[in-house]
């Protein structure tokens, strides 16, 4: 949910201009309406408290079909990544999750003098993530979490989990990790967990997530990719191959990432799934 200072922060899909709000708010928040950008009138509405900020025309290929399914099993996603996925790769969710975040660094932005700091989760799914972040949060400082899906039914999800545990300050809004709009250079860390393998065009997504990160922020992704395969027995692989149906090549996509982002690392965080970190250099 988002409100019109939000708005602020959010550029206009086609000419990166700002926004305007037209519409009934709830506590503050948009809630039924349209948002304007004041310089082309191009529009995208908010509906029930959702603003619906991507082209549907761009949506293409894999992001498409992946859609259908994340909105057909998007209250048995977390679940399943919780119970089953590690019946399959034999590492428990906690345990791979806790491995990614070392990566993204968060105890140097807290040790730091900054107060207020923003993190971008570019496909948030249904928010599984933020009880590896809020939790950690010193009093002293001020998270601004933003995350954007394109899966109407994950984000409903993600809506419902924020409520029950009570978090604040979360930011969320229906956008595709293709065209992030937000301005150049304004998160503090940004971080991609679990579909770029099956993003029409990862190297796309990756440029975007450089474009709206600070100089010299990490930016961790990760998604599946099969750890030293020789050692893997045939219900490993058949396993592998059932998880990523979609993506002919599953892998680190090391060769999306420019050759002027420093400390580029890629370790496996279990069986499955590989963490890939860089920073954005100046
Ligand atoms: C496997 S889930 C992971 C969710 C969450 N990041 C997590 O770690 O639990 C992948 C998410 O990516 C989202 N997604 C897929 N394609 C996307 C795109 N082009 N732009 C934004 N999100 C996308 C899906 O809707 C889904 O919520
Ligand atoms: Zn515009």
């Amino acid at each position: 949910m988002l409100t019109k200072k939000d708005l602020n922060f959010i550029t206009c899909l086609h000419c990166e201009n700002p926004l305007s709000f037209y519409g009934t708010e709830k506590k503050a928040f948009l809630y039924q309406g349209v948002v304007v950008c004041k310089n082309c009138d191009k529009h995208w509405p908010v509906k029930n408290g959702l603003l619906y900020y991507y082209n549907e025309n761009k949506v293409q290929g894999t992001d498409r079909m992946m859609r259908v399914l994340y909105n057909t099993f998007a209250k048995l996603h977390d679940p399943a990544v919780k119970y089953l996925l590690p019946l399959m790769h034999y590492r428990t969710e906690t345990a791979f999750r806790k491995d990614f975040f070392k990566e993204l660094k968060l105890e140097d932005l807290f040790k730091s003098k900054k107060k207020k700091f923003r993190i971008l989760e570019v496909s948030i799914g249904a928010g599984a993530n933020l009880d590896y972040i809020l939790p950690h949060v010193p009093k002293a400082k001020e998270l601004e979490y933003w995350g954007i899906d394109l899966s109407t039914g994950m984000v409903a999800t993600c809506e419902k989990n924020i409520k029950k545990k009570g978090y604040k300050n979360i930011k969320y809004f229906l956008a595709d990790a293709h065209f992030l709009p937000f301005k150049d250079n304004c998160f503090d860390r940004v971080f991609h967990i679990g579909a770029i393998g099956g993003f029409n065009d990862p190297k796309k997504s990756i440029k975007e997530m450089i474009r709206v990160a600070k100089t010299g922020t990490p930016i961790v992704i990760s998604d599946e990719a099969l750890h030293d395969p020789k050692n893997r027995n045939l219900y490993e692989k058949a396993m592998f191959k059932f998880l990523t149906f979609y993506d002919r090549n599953p892998h680190a996509p090391t060769e999306c990432v420019p050759e002027n982002c420093a400390h580029l690392k890629v370790k496996p965080i279990s069986n499955f799934y590989y963490c890939m970190s860089f920073k954005k250099s100046a």
